[in-house]
């Protein structure tokens, strides 16, 4: 599920959100929808965009990517929270395949564009043996903890600090259990969804994201992936 509900509010003023973006010569989406058509064991791709973008979604995977590609792609309408996005994803596989023990999900940013092959294939080793999965990177920064952003409460050991990237990935079986069982309030604060594996006390193995593997949020990001892209095209 390439996840692309949000408006890209930290963009600042655009006018398309920012997984729409030209990025090089196609907008930043077909980028990512791209890494995870390399996969055969990959059955479908489930798109989920605001509202409002679902028919602007199909008509730039129409012109960008090959029909035959383009019909493993499913465009779906995503959710008001990053969560719900990907809760509205989960609803679509078990209304449309039901739920086998072993299918996953793998959710992924859209706003990921240089997730590598190695990643993705990481995840679905690690989703079949430990069902779930998590991308991180080690912090390369100090991490400093502080309640009310005034005073420092707590510097926890650096070693012990990753930084959390995409995909994610999760047997769905295990997360529809995994959810029903958190209290309202843990539902209303969930930042992440691996957490729903945390707070469950269920494994979450980690695969070693990349720092090429970013997240474009602002501006700087954007400039940031651009030159990223140039880079790569001059080692083709
Ligand atoms: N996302 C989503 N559904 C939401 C909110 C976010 O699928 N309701 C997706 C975004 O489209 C993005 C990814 O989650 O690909 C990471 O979120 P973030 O970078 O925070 O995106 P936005 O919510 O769009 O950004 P902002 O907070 O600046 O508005």
């Amino acid at each position: 599920a390439v996840l692309a509900g949000g408006l890209g509010i930290r963009m600042g003023n655009t006018e398309v959100p920012k997984q729409f973006l030209p990025l090089g010569s196609k907008p930043v989406i077909v980028h990512t929808i791209e890494k995870f058509l390399l996969f055969e064991e990959i059955n479908e791709i489930l798109v989920l965009v605001p509202e409002a973008w679902v028919n602007y979604s199909m008509d730039i995977i129409n012109k960008n990517i090959s029909i035959e590609k383009s019909s493993k792609i499913t465009v779906l309408t995503g959710g008001s929270t990053r969560n719900e996005t990907i809760m509205k994803a989960v609803e679509y596989i078990l209304e449309n395949y039901g739920i086998e023990d072993d299918d996953f999900i793998i959710t992924h940013d859209a706003v990921r564009p240089f997730v590598s092959y190695r990643i993705i294939k990481e995840n679905i080793e690690y989703v079949e043996e430990f069902g779930a999965t998590d991308t991180v990177i080690p912090a390369v920064d100090t991490i400093v903890i502080s309640k009310d952003a005034n005073v420092i409460s707590e510097i926890p050991i650096r070693d012990h600090m990753f930084i959390g990237q995409t995909p994610q990935s999760f047997k769905i079986e295990l997360l529809i259990k995994a959810y029903s069982r958190l209290t309202e309030e843990q539902k209303s604060i969930l930042s992440d969804a691996a957490k729903i594996f945390v707070l469950n006390d269920l494994p979450v193995k980690i695969v070693s994201g990349e720092e090429y593997n970013i997240k474009i949020t602002t501006q700087y990001d954007l400039l940031l992936a651009n030159a990223i892209l140039e880079r790569a095209i001059k080692n083709d």
